[in-house]
C-alpha cells in the first residue's frame, strides 16, 4: 500500500461516533465523564468495545490485572505483536478523551487496515489498561505497570479503594470479555496516542505532537494521626490536631517545591479528616502528593525531601509517610519517534517535538519495547476537567499518523 493509503481509510465521523458513544457511558451532567476504573460504567465500556471488535472479527483477550486487548492478525502470528492503545478509565470530573481516545483511535486504525483489506506481517493489538488514571485505587498505570513487570500482580490485586473494595475482587466481577490471557507476552513496539492535556500545540497552531519521553513523577500518602478533643474547651498545648500537623507540612513544601521556572509540579489532590465533626480537634486527617518534574536529578532531590519536611512538621502528631508511585522521566525510542514523526510528515501535519507533562501507560511499556506518543491539540490545554474537548479533525489526524506508523511497524 502506498504511502498516505491507509491514511485515506480512516474515517473521521466513525471514529467520532464511537468516541460520543463511550463518554455517554458514565457521562455527567456538565458533558464530561465519572468512569473509575473497574466500576460498573468501566465494564460497560468494555463490553461495548468487545462487540464492536468481536462484530468486526477481531479476537478480544483479557489477562489477570484487568487489562482488555483486541488483537487483529498478522500473516506471520508466531511474530511478537506491535501495540496502541490507552486507557478506557476517567478522573471523577473527567472528560471525553483522556485515555478513550488513544484506545478508539487505535481502533480505527485496525477498522481501517480491515477496510482496506490489508494484511500486515505482524498483528496488531488495542489495549486498554486497567486504571491508568489512579484516581480509584492507587498507583494508576496499574494495567501496565503490571504487564512490565514493574509492579507485583498480587499486590495490585490487593489495592483496596476508600470503601475496602480490591482491585481483585473488583476485577473478578466485570464481565467477561474474552479469553484469559498472560500478561507480559513480547511486543515489538508500542505507541499511544492521547489528547495533549497541555496548550503548547494549540499555541503552535500544529496538529500532531511528537512525544519525546515524559517527565518524572513520584506520589506519596500521607497519615497524620493527633488526638481527637473538644473544639471548644481544648488549650492549644493540649491539642494534637491532625488537620494543623498536615497544613503545616503541605506549606513547608509548598515553600520547596516553587521554583522560579515553574517546572516543578506538586498538587495535593485528595484530603480526608477524621472523624469530620466541626467541633472535634481532628485526630486523623490522610492525604496525597503528586510530585512531577522532567529531570531525573531534581525528581529524586526534591521527592526525598517529602518524609523530613512532613515529619518536621507534625509536631505532637504521630506520622506515616508511603510512596505509592516512583516514575523517573522516561526518554522514547528513537525508532518509533521516527516512525510517528516520518508519517506525521508523509501527511503533512503542522507538528513539534514535545515531552509529556501527564503520566501515560507508555512511561511502563518503554521498559519493555521500543515505544512512542502521539499527541493531538485539545482546547486551551484543559484536561482532568469535564470541559476537556478536542475536534472531530485533530482526532482523525491522530489516527492517520497512528495508521502510518502502525503499519510502517507491523511489516
Ligand atoms: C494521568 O492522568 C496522570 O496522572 O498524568
Ligand atoms: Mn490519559
Ligand atoms: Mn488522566
Amino acid at each position: 500500500m502506498t504511502r498516505g493509503g491507509l491514511a485515506a481509510k480512516v474515517q473521521d465521523a466513525r471514529l467520532w461516533s464511537r468516541l460520543m458513544a463511550l463518554a455517554a457511558i458514565g457521562g455527567t451532567a456538565k458533558g464530561g465523564v465519572c468512569r473509575l476504573a473497574l466500576t460498573a460504567e468501566d465494564g460497560a465500556a468494555r463490553v461495548r468495545l468487545a462487540d464492536w471488535a468481536t462484530a468486526r472479527g477481531f479476537t478480544v483477550s483479557e489477562d489477570a490485572i484487568g487489562n482488555i486487548y483486541v488483537r487483529r492478525e498478522g500473516t506471520d502470528p508466531t511474530l511478537p505483536p506491535v501495540m496502541t492503545g490507552s486507557h478506557l478509565d476517567t478522573q471523577p470530573t473527567g472528560g471525553k478523551f483522556d485515555g478513550v481516545y488513544g484506545v478508539l483511535a487505535g481502533f480505527e486504525v485496525l477498522e481501517a487496515l480491515e477496510d482496506a483489506g490489508v494484511q500486515t506481517r505482524r498483528a496488531i493489538e488495542v489495549v486498554g489498561w486497567m486504571n491508568e488514571e489512579g484516581a480509584r485505587f492507587q498507583p494508576g498505570c496499574m494495567g501496565s505497570g503490571v504487564f512490565a513487570g514493574a509492579m507485583p500482580l498480587e499486590a495490585m490485586r490487593a489495592v483496596a479503594d476508600k470503601t475496602g473494595a480490591t482491585v481483585g475482587a473488583s476485577i473478578d466481577a466485570l464481565p467477561t470479555v474474552g479469553a484469559t490471557r498472560d500478561f507480559g507476552f513480547p511486543v515489538h513496539a508500542y505507541v499511544e496516542a492521547h489528547i495533549e492535556q497541555g496548550p503548547r500545540l494549540e499555541a503552535a497552531g500544529d496538529t500532531i505532537g511528537i512525544v519525546t519521553g515524559i517527565q518524572g513523577a513520584r506520589w506519596f500518602a500521607v497519615e497524620i494521626t493527633g488526638s481527637e478533643a473538644h473544639a471548644g474547651t481544648t488549650p492549644r498545648a493540649q491539642r494534637k490536631d491532625a488537620l494543623m500537623a498536615a497544613l503545616d507540612g503541605i506549606q513547608a513544601l509548598r515553600a520547596v517545591m516553587t521554583d522560579p521556572d515553574d517546572q516543578v509540579r506538586f498538587t495535593v489532590g485528595r484530603m480526608e479528616v477524621g472523624p469530620g465533626s466541626p467541633n472535634t480537634v481532628p485526630g486523623r486527617v490522610f492525604f496525597t502528593i503528586d510530585f512531577r518534574h522532567p529531570d531525573a536529578a531534581t525528581v529524586q532531590r526534591l521527592g526525598d525531601v517529602v518524609a523530613p519536611t512532613l515529619r518536621a512538621a507534625a509536631g505532637p502528631c504521630g506520622i506515616s509517610i508511603t510512596e505509592t508511585f516512583t516514575g523517573p522521566p522516561v526518554a522514547f525510542d528513537p525508532l518509533v519517534i521516527e516512525a510517528v514523526t516520518d508519517a506525521t510528515k508523509a501527511l503533512g501535519y503542522k507538528h513539534h517535538a514535545l515531552p509529556s507533562g501527564a503520566n501515560h501507560d507508555a512511561k511502563f511499556l518503554a521498559r519493555v519495547c521500543p515505544t512512542g506518543m502521539i499527541f493531538i491539540p485539545c482546547l486551551g490545554g484543559v484536561s482532568h476537567n469535564e470541559a476537556e474537548s478536542a475536534t472531530p479533525e485533530d482526532c482523525a489526524a491522530g489516527a492517520r499518523v497512528l495508521a502510518e506508523t502502525l503499519l510502517a511497524l507491523a511489516q
